[in-house]
Formats: C-alpha cells, structure tokens, sequence
C-alpha cells in the first residue's frame, strides 16, 4: 500500500506568527480527517522546531534542503542528521528553484539523496521539465533522466525513505496546472522508469506538485498513480491547505 502524503512547501515564506496560526489549525483539522493522508509540513529550516513543537503526532514536518554532508566546515549548510535530529520526516530535495536559482546539479542531488537516506529521513526528490521541454516533445526523457539521476546511488533496502515529486516547471507558482491526464501519464511513466531501476515501483508515493489548490487537487488525487500533491502557495493558508488534504479520496492507493 502505497503511502498517501500531502505536504506543504513554504518555501522561503513564514514566520513565528503564521507558525502559531496556521499549524495548531491544520493540525486540528487533520485530526479529524479519515483518509489516511499523511499531511507534511516543510517550512524554512530556521522554523523547523517551532512547527515540531506545534504538530503533535499528526503532523510530520520536513526540510526544503540540506547539504551533502553529515557535518563540518560548510557555513550556512544543515545537514541531514540535524533535521531528523529536530524531529524532521521529510526532505525535499532537487526542488526546481534550487536547480534553477541555485545551480543545484543532478550529482548534488544524487548525494544528498544518499545523505538523506543514511540519516532515516524520506527523500522527496523533485523532478519536472520546462516549458521548452515539454514543448519540445522531451519531457517524459527529461524527467526520467532526473529521476536516474537523484537515485542512481539507492540501495535495494533503502527505496522505502524515497517519495518523487513531479512539478512541471512551468506549473509551479503560475496558476497553470497540468491536466489531471498530462500529470497522470508522467506519473505511470515515473513508475515505469522506477521499474526499470528494480525500485519496488508499486510501492514508491509519487506526488504531483506545481498550483494545487482546493479546487483542482479532487481530480489529481483521483489518479492512479497519484499518490498525493506537493503544494507551494496554498500551504499557506489553514483552509486552502487543509481542503486539498480532505481531496484525497480513501481508495486512492492500493
Ligand atoms: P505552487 O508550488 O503550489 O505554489 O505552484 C509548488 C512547489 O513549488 O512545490
């Protein structure tokens, strides 16, 4: 069975206010929710305690990034140990605004995927082509070689700590989001490349990502092989974000 996740990238937004706002609520809100939905929440590193402090056992709460290694001279890095020390679960990484805004390498991701893995978190891994990919008819060879890429390094008992994200780069923060049947189609063939890896395909959580909101996150969700959503600017609202995890239909996964 395949885990169910909806997780709430802050990206660099937040502070001590919206963490007392916005987590006691959506923690409530969950609570009460019945269809196994395991909701994250990834805010900036510097908040991670506070969030900790406010989800209680329902929550799980992530990172946005880490670096590749597990300690030393690297200013202004946090390693893997450190989140999961802070009572982290999850972590993103290969966002695209790291790839793209911070010349995040596929090797880089590669290794911090290991480093993520050996610390007991679940790597997130981001993956998602551009426009003029996709426009150029290679996206599912774009994506495939970024999923090869950030996992390369796997062994055979680590896939269940690895979830991947696909978040079209240009659906992410635009108000487009790809059709439910464009984001399922590059979901099957994530699955299929997985496969191809000896990943246990079935059983790896595969979030789509890129403008979910209330109102377009039921026909994602719904699905085969969408296993949840990654969700940037509607995690920063209690109702918008809890809606999208009531999206979640119970029998999604199988
Ligand atoms: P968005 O961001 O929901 O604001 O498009 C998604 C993401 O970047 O993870």
């Amino acid at each position: 069975m395949r885990r169910k996740i909806v997780a709430g990238n802050w990206k660099m937004n937040g502070s001590k206010d919206l963490v007392q706002q916005l987590v006691g609520s959506v923690r409530s809100e969950a609570e009460s929710l019945d269809n196994g939905v395991e909701v994250v929440i990834i805010p900036p590193a510097i908040y991670v305690s506070d969030v900790v402090a406010q989800a209680g056992e329902r929550l799980m709460v992530g990172v946005q990034n880490v670096g590749q290694w597990s300690s030393g001279a690297y200013t202004g890095e946090i390693a893997a140990g450190m989140a999961k020390d802070q009572g982290c679960t999850y972590a993103l990484v290969g966002h695209s605004e790291r790839r793209q805004l911070f010349g995040e390498t596929d090797d880089e991701v590669a290794a911090k995927v290991e480093s993520l893995v050996a610390s007991g978190l679940v790597a997130v891994v981001c993956v998602g082509e551009t426009l003029e990919q996709r426009e150029a008819g290679r996206a599912e060879a774009v994506v495939a070689a970024q999923v090869k890429a950030a996992l390369a390094n796997m062994a055979a008992d680590q896939w269940g700590r690895v979830v991947v994200a696909y978040e079209p780069v240009w659906a992410i923060g635009t108000g487009k989001t790809a059709t439910a049947e464009d984001a399922q189609a590059m979901h099957a063939s994530i699955r299929q490349v997985l496969a191809e890896m000896s990943a246990p395909a079935e059983s790896i959580s595969l979030l789509y990502g890129g403008s979910v909101k209330a109102d377009n996150a039921a026909a994602l969700f719904a699905e085969p092989d969408i296993d949840g959503g990654l969700i940037g600017g509607a995690s920063l609202k209690a109702d918008d974000f809890v809606s999208i995890c009531q999206a979640m239909p119970a029998s999604t996964t199988s």
